[in-house]
């Protein structure tokens, strides 16, 4: 057994938590750690969380519980809470579970193995800061080994837009873009250890507008384009949006660059506009509507998916009926639909809230209809040719899963070797989450 420490770390929440946990796990290797997947390995257990809904934050603390025996037994195992719990409730935590050693903001993991120093000579410690100096600058370049074919690449965090039921402007703080060179050098990076897709993520991410060569700003399509130059990164896809920043540049990038994949997350939230309005959201359900007409007439084959909140404060039978119209309208290829959630601190909050049992109905008929179009567009794929970029192995010997441009699952005979490479597929079957298909014969090599 070797002497090094060791670092377990299990991640909520959405794509950006999935990116700041491998920066912190290489931050921390960086510092002498080693990465374990087996938490009775650790010497520090981190929690890196998300506070979007009541569910999501009350699972941190029954995770947390589970690890009274372990500490028990190692009364030097660290316990770390980060990520948006840990914002949102930061001294709060170290009350409530006695087991917990450090707590560190979304803004703050880059300094977690100096944390860990002020908790061994101090005792507990909680670093909620959003400090001056941005993060990433303290964030060393990414580890050198081979990678997966698939990464996220957090180029925008933050939101300015305060939609009354989220908790994101508060947990992770107001907007920032990251500059132009450094997300190309990262992507350059990623490139060089395997990477051929990157998907952008920011809580806004078409939002973004970074600082560009000499000093001009440059908005997301701006950035696709400059990454598009790499020569090895063969796909770009960017993840999520607010429908009031989807400009024309952007949509015209679909026409027009081979890079980025045909799908576009633009959550709509309701079909209501009086519920839109309470919302905070400054789009009406037509202009989201016309909207997506406007991106399909650039690029017909688009894939949209959008997120959903049913039971928001005050929604009426006719407020939900509404929403349905909308999701008939747009016709959906994926999507997220979720039963509104109180969040303290936020202005809907204060609302009067509706019964549970109708969020649950409302929820039901809502995810029906959004199956249904969810099945048809995987139908419509059946006897298609796709391409598909293989990331892994599947179920079954000599099989591989990869993701199509419309990010289904593909499932294919193929041998190990295709593993990062993209190639064509006939899509033969249709199952509930995913397809299958075989190779085609003219196929690409990289
Ligand atoms: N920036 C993105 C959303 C990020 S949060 C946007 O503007 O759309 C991801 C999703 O969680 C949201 O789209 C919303 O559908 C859902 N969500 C956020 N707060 C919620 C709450 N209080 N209750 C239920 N769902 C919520
Ligand atoms: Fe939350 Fe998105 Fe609204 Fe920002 S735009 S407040 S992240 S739902
Ligand atoms: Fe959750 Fe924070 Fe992401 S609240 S959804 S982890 S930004």
């Amino acid at each position: 057994m070797s002497g090094s420490k060791k670092l377990f770390v299990k991640t909520y929440g959405c794509q950006m938590n999935v990116y700041d946990s491998e920066r912190i796990l290489e931050t921390m290797q960086a510092a002498g750690y080693e990465k374990t997947d087996n938490v009775d390995d650790a010497s520090m257990i981190l929690l890196n969380t998300c506070h979007i809904r009541e569910k999501a934050a009350e699972k941190v603390y029954s995770e947390l519980g589970r690890f009274k025996s372990l500490k028990q037994v190692k009364p030097n195992l660290k316990i770390a809470v980060a990520g948006c719990v840990a914002q949102a409730e930061g001294e709060e935590i170290i009350r409530r579970q006695p087991l917990v050693d450090m707590v560190v903001g979304p803004q703050n993991y880059h300094k977690l193995a100096e944390l860990e120093v002020i908790v061994e000579n101090s005792g507990r410690t909680v670093n909620i800061d959003f400090p001056k100096e941005n993060k990433f600058n303290g964030l060393g370049s990414r580890s050198k080994s081979q990678r997966a074919p698939s990464a996220f690449l957090t180029v925008q965090e933050g939101c300015d837009k305060f939609c009354s039921f989220c908790v994101v402007p508060y947990t992770r703080g107001a907007e920032f873009s990251r500059p132009v060179s450094r997300v190309v050098s990262e992507a350059n990076e990623l490139v060089e250890r395997g990477v051929r897709e990157i998907t952008l993520l920011g809580q806004n991410v078409n939002a973004y507008h970074g600082e560009g060569p000499g000093g001009a700003e440059y908005s997301l399509a701006a950035l696709i384009w400059e990454l598009a130059k790499i020569e090895r990164l063969h796909r770009i896809r960017f993840t999520t949006n607010h429908p009031n920043d989807m400009g024309d540049e952007l949509i015209e990038a679909f026409r027009n660059c081979k890079k980025l994949m045909p799908y576009l997350h633009l959550p709509v939230q309701s079909g209501s506009d009086r519920i839109l309005k309470r919302m905070n959201r400054s789009h009406t359900a037509q202009s989201y509507v016309d909207l997506i007409k406007k991106i399909r007439g650039v690029r017909p084959d688009i894939l949209i998916s959008g997120d959903f909140i049913v039971g928001f404060p005050e929604e009426t039978n006719a407020d939900f009926e509404a929403t349905l119209d909308l999701i008939r309208s747009v016709n959906y290829g994926q999507a997220y639909s979720f039963k509104y959630s109180t969040r303290p601190g936020t202005p809907a909050a204060e609302r009067d809230q509706l019964p549970e049992k109708v969020k649950t109905q409302r929820l039901e008929k809502l995810q029906a209809l959004l199956s249904r179009q969810q099945r048809a567009a995987q139908d419509k794929m059946l006897g298609r040719r796709v391409s598909v970029l293989f990331e892994k192995l599947g179920r079954f010997d000599g099989q591989l899963v990869g993701k199509s441009e419309y990010l289904h699952a593909v499932h294919v005979d193929a041998p190990f070797s295709k593993i990062g490479q993209i190639q064509k597929v006939l899509i033969t079957s249709v199952n509930r989450n995913s397809l299958g298909g075989r190779l085609c014969s003219e196929n690409i090599v990289e």
